[in-house]
């Protein structure tokens, strides 16, 4: 499978968060395409088979979490993503909120559908995203 992940960070957590599931999938056999918002290539997202966004949560710490503004500014101009697969992730420190939520309705908004969430605090992808790409096929 290709994949692709794209990822917003602004001090590093979520780069080598992305950095790690890229390896994990690529053990799997898997093609993984790595880069952040700012750098990736918007045909090679879209020619993915799964695509996979990642953002770090921005807040007031408790309340009113979301996903950075240029997390959903990339997807915005993502194309139409009928029929592709999707996952989100975020990294934080104290609670998420609706941030995978609201990514997850960005990228269903164009069509994709959104087949994990997975949240870390801090730069490891944890149990449940290695049981995902254990299963991917
Ligand atoms: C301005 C600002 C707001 C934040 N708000 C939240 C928040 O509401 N909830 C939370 O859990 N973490 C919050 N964090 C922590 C970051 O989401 C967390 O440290 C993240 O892993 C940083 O990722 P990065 O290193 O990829 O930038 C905030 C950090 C900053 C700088």
């Amino acid at each position: 499978m290709n994949i692709a992940i794209v990822y917003d960070s602004s001090t590093g957590t979520t780069a080598k968060a992305a950095e790690a599931m890229g390896k994990t999938m690529e053990a799997q056999g898997h093609r993984c395409y790595v880069q952040s918002i700012t750098e990736a290539n918007m045909a090679d997202v879209a020619e993915a088979d799964l695509i996979c966004v990642g953002s770090w949560v921005k807040g007031l710490l408790f309340i009113r979490q979301h996903p950075t503004e240029g997390t959903m500014r990339f997807v915005e101009r993502l194309g139409a993503l009928s029929g592709k697969k999707a996952i989100v992730f975020c990294t934080y420190k104290t609670a998420v909120g609706s941030a995978l939520r609201q990514m997850s309705n960005a990228l269903e908004g164009k069509g994709a559908k959104v087949v994990g969430q997975f949240k870390y605090r801090g730069p490891e992808p944890n149990n449940k995203f290695a049981s995902f790409a254990a299963s991917l096929t």
